[in-house]
């Protein structure tokens, strides 16, 4: 089975795969839209991580990974989010860059119907409060400059991801 990178999973694959290609979903954009007070802030002071919401005429660019595995229930236990409540799981085709479907995989995806989910807010707002987080696996920053090395590396461009890194730029200097 596939599963589909759009976040953390680019750069940190928390599982053993045997193939990954780079490919995009579409009637999705990522945003850094969710909050995180177990990974990259705390409680009271929650950093920020992406999801994907619902957009119908954006894609998103990512990796998709295949597993060697066939039950479901295995991957959440490996993907470790089963505690994480409200991810949703959906199952997308995954385009390759000539535009043709190639396979489906399973996306999970935070929805705005789970108690972390934060929305949307200005870039200069969502960059401050990167700035101003860290969890038990680093610094907040450290996640937005890890997923935008990761996409730049596999030649995707985001401009939510870049907006992002230039406005906490701006606010470092
Ligand atoms: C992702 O990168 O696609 C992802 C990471 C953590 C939880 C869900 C999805």
């Amino acid at each position: 089975m596939w599963i589909f990178g759009y976040g953390s999973l680019i750069w940190k694959p928390n599982f053993e795969f045997v193939d990954a290609q780079t490919g995009f979903i579409r009637g999705y954009a990522r945003r850094f839209w969710q909050g995180s007070t177990d990974h990259r802030g705390v409680p009271g002071n929650p950093g920020r991580v992406v999801t994907l919401v619902r957009s119908h005429d954006e894609v998103t660019w990512g990796t998709a990974f295949r597993l060697d595995v066939r039950e479901d229930d295995d991957v959440l236990d490996l993907l470790d989010i089963r505690e994480q409540g409200g991810y949703e799981r959906f199952y997308e085709a995954v385009y390759n860059d000539a535009g043709l479907v190639t396979f489906k995989a399973l996306v999970y995806v935070a929805t705005p119907a789970n108690p972390e989910y934060l929305g949307p807010a200005p870039a200069q707002a969502i960059a401050r409060q990167i700035l101003s987080s860290r969890g038990p696996s680093g610094d907040n920053l450290e996640y937005l400059l890890n997923l935008h090395k990761a996409l730049q590396h596999q030649g995707i461009k985001d401009n939510h991801i870049l907006e992002l890194v230039e406005a906490a730029e701006q606010q470092t200097v």
